[in-house]
């Protein structure tokens, strides 16, 4: 990410108070820290909120995905198609698990992957697709080629698709739950799925290797420790609990830019039409983004870019060109987005960005 300043209008507050401070001041009252009940009750109301019958709570949202990866016999000689415009960590789990990560265009206004670029680069090799939800914008995942759906649903809590909740669309699907996160834990992240395999596999890959069906006696493969912790897990619990409001807030934060900034020549976010947008991110599209970001920043506004092209990291550098992603990069500006943001703040970011941008 490009250092920001200090700024008074800031990019992203996480919603924790009162609440959450119940939550752990019972676990430090219980004594137990770790692998305690507050997991549990928050890996449910994980899996109600995304209407899965699992969901395995871990260390991160990467954590998540690389679990998810394993969990699936995903490695050497094995290809995984990823979207070219990601944060890094969705290329960098397949890249651990051994596997190639193959990167793919994005459409340069949804962000997300681009369906037909997906089947162009199908290969006998390829095990899955891990399709992001970009900023909480649900993927338009029926539309992918015939192979395994992984979801990176980081950003996605809360989003839904054709009805249903990201999270329920692939075989599994990971969360994250970083503090610009609509629910954070500080660290932490998930795997949810309907398949109690997958799920079993993920609860033994986060706990050594141990097998929870084998009453975590025996270890019939090494693996790691990506627990959350109780503490972590007890801070999530409220959140989930008001889940439904906190979107809401965001909604009404995403709606007061709308109008605000229509006549603008800015590409708003949108999901498709009867989809629910997450809004992990309220990221919108200029031209001359850098210009615009640090014209935000001086006037004490605080912006982010959006994420990466992974084919300009060093990494990812050897696998050609991607226009969509380019695009994306090159114009995409994280607004601020928070419950905490008042009318006249949104009336402040509105007027810096009449100062930068022209009109229509
Ligand atoms: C799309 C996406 N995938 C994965 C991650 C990794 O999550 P974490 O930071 O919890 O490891 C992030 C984090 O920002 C993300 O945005």
């Amino acid at each position: 990410m490009v250092p920001e300043q200090a700024a008074d209008i800031r990019l992203a507050w996480p919603e924790v108070g009162e609440d959450e401070l119940a939550e752990v001041r019972e676990v430090i009252g219980t004594g137990q820290l770790t692998m305690g009940p507050k997991v549990a009750e928050f890996e449910s109301l994980l899996a109600g909120a995304t209407g899965t019958s699992h969901a395995v709570a871990v260390s991160s949202g990467t954590a998540a995905l690389h679990v998810a990866v394993l969990a699936l016999g995903i490695g050497p000689g094995d290809e995984v198609l990823v979207p070219a415009y990601t944060f890094p960590a969705t290329a960098n789990v397949v890249a651990l698990a051994g596997a190639r990560p193959v990167l793919v265009d994005v459409d340069p206004v949804t962000m997300n992957i681009d369906p037909e670029d997906c089947a162009r680069r199908v290969t006998g090799r390829t095990k899955a697709v891990l399709a992001v939800h970009l900023f909480g914008r649900p993927a338009r995942l029926e539309e992918l080629p015939d192979v395994p759906v992984l979801e990176d649903a980081a950003g996605a809590l809360g989003a839904s698709h054709r009805g249903r909740p990201c999270g329920s669309l692939g075989l599994l699907a990971c969360f994250s739950f970083h503090p610009r996160k609509i629910v954070t834990t500080g660290e932490g992240g998930a795997v949810t799925t309907d398949d109690a395999e997958i799920a079993e596999s993920i609860r033994s890959l986060r706990h050594h290797g141990w097998s929870p069906s084998a009453a975590y006696v025996d270890m019939p493969a090494p693996a790691f420790n990506y627990r959350l912790s109780d503490v972590l897990a007890a801070l999530g619990i409220p959140q989930l609990r008001r889940l439904d409001t906190l979107l809401a807030e965001r909604e009404r934060v995403a709606a007061g830019y709308a109008e605000r900034l229509a006549h603008l020549d800015v590409t708003l976010p949108q999901a498709d039409a009867g989809d629910r947008h997450g809004l992990q991110a309220y990221v919108v599209q200029v031209d001359r983004r850098d210009e615009v970001m640090a014209g935000l920043r001086s006037e004490g506004v605080g912006c982010q870019i959006g994420t990466y092209a992974l084919h300009r990291l060093g990494a990812y550098r050897d696998q050609g060109g991607f226009p969509g992603a380019d695009a994306a990069f090159e114009r995409a500006l994280a607004l601020p987005l928070h419950g905490r943001l008042a009318e006249a703040d949104l009336d402040r970011v509105a007027a810096a960005l009449d100062k930068l941008v022209s009109p229509h």
